[in-house]
């Protein structure tokens, strides 16, 4: 397993651009199932995810091809890190609609791989998906995807630790509420808005999830033919239609991507200019960031971070969009430690989503876990240490705390970010970052 090196002290400057949203992507790829003819998506990142999900879809009967950039553009890319943009499109085209199952080979490794069940009911009433079982970040629940399937009449039963899913002739449209305990569920609601596509009558799903991923799903679908309307509020209607057609898509920039550097600007004191962004997407994370005193312009596309030395502590609470992102917790958590005072973060999207602290702590943070909540203390230094990247997220919070800390940090098993980031430490070494890949000695 390949780990990172990093000595830790440099202030990074420069540019670096954002990739096409791993999140948006992969519930993308799984919606393909439903079109006929072929689809082309452009800005799909190229990460260990995107491959688990391309490999899956291609059990599924897709054929999946990648193009690759024109030899014109990457000599005219020069040197250095092969830019997000260099990513040829990728073609996907449902071909074979006769396989219905998602093995457990795939699923265990990712669990965006239940994005198949709705897509697989609607076009073709079966699906047999195998059920994720818990992860690091606790045990992630499916049972709100299934209801929501269940009130569109597709029928259920457990065999073998498979969802079997069946629709006796099509889906039929209805009025659902699809929250659940912890809010709306982003995959869920994706799920069920894939099916009901294609399902007969009207479907209005209520406490739906709201996060930019959704719309962007839900925007391709309208190009395929799809009656979407109210995407992006907790209200969506659905007007079923009998059939959708391949087009030409572009994925929205990471959100997560875009928020992790602004957060290693802040914390190595630097400069960074992060391209393809969306700043209306990450308001919330804009908002705590001011409050902790790191500087945030826009240009277009384009946004400006950087911050002097004093970091302000705050108060942060995750929470469903468009509050503050689950999956920037662990990132704040990191430049918190080096707050001037305490801080308080709570999870309320998943409350065992803290497996970053005793890394943290191992780095010489004072953070302490309350339930829920961290209560982290700002020391004037962390120190580099040998940890282990345990979660996509928690990694990103380690890689930001070995940029600043004294020494030399190695974190073990970055597999775990290869999932997410797309290249994060050659991005990083582009912009000041004493940042290598140690390959695994087989
Ligand atoms: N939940 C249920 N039942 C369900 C589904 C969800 O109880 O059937 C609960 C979850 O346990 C959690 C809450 O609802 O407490 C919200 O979970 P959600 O379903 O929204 O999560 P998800 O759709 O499975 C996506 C992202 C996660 C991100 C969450 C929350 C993808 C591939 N995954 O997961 O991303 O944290 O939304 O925003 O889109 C990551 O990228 O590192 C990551 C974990």
């Amino acid at each position: 397993m390949d780990s990172f090196r990093i000595r830790g002290g440099q202030r990074l400057k420069g540019k670096i651009e954002i990739s096409g949203s791993k999140n948006s992507a992969l519930p993308i790829l799984a919606a393909c199932l439903l079109a006929d003819g072929k689809t082309t998506l452009k800005g799909v990142p190229r990460l260990s995810d995107i491959d688990s999900m391309q490999k899956l879809i291609g059990e599924l009967g897709c054929h999946v091809y990648r193009h690759e950039p024109a030899a014109a553009e990457r000599r005219a890319a020069g040197a250095g890190p092969d830019l997000p943009s260099l990513n040829g499109p990728l073609d996907i085209e449902a071909r074979d609609e006769s396989k219905s199952e998602a093995r457990y080979d795939i699923v265990k490794t990712m669990r965006a791989s239940i994005c198949v069940l709705g897509p697989l009911l609607a076009k073709r009433g079966k699906a047999i998906v195998s059920i994720p079982g818990g992860c690091a970040i606790g045990d992630r629940p499916v049972d709100l995807h299934v209801r929501g399937l269940q009130k569109l009449g597709a029928e259920f039963r457990t065999e073998g630790g498979n969802i079997v899913g069946e629709v006796r002739g099509r889906l039929k449209g209805c009025r659902m509420y699809l929250g659940g305990a912890q809010g709306p569920t982003v995959l869920g609601t994706i799920n069920v808005l894939c099916a009901a596509v294609l399902a007969e009558g009207e479907t209005v799903l209520v406490g739906a999830a709201c996060e930019p991923e959704v719309v962007d799903c839900a925007e391709m679908l309208n190009k395929m033919g799809a009656r979407i309307k109210g995407h992006g509020t907790p209200e969506i209607r659905i007007e079923g239609v009998d059939k959708l057609v391949g087009v030409e898509h572009r994925i929205i920039p990471d959100r997560i991507e875009v928020g992790t550097f602004m957060i290693a600007a802040a914390i190595t004191n630097g400069e960074l200019e992060l391209k393809n962004c969306n700043l209306d997407h990450l308001i919330a994370v804009q908002d705590r960031l001011d409050e902790v005193g790191v500087k945030i312009q826009r240009q277009n596309g384009t946004i400006f971070a950087s911050s002097t030395r004093r970091l302000n502590t705050v108060e942060m609470t995750t929470q469903p969009y468009p509050g503050f992102p689950t999956d920037l917790q662990a990132q704040l958590m990191a430049l918190l430690c080096l707050g001037d005072g305490m801080s308080v973060i709570t999870e309320r999207i998943f409350p065992d989503r803290f497996l970053h602290v005793g890394e943290l702590n191992r780095m010489g943070a004072r953070i302490r876990k309350e339930g829920p909540t961290a209560i982290i203390q700002g020391v004037k230094e962390l120190q580099g240490a040998s940890v282990m990247a345990s979660d996509l997220r928690a990694s990103a919070a380690l890689v930001l705390a070995g940029l600043v800390a004294k020494g030399t940090t190695q974190i073990d098993r970055v597999y775990h970010i290869d999932r997410g980031y797309e290249k994060i430490e050659q991005k990083l070494a582009a912009v000041g970052a004493d940042i290598e890949r140690v390959k695994e000695k087989h």
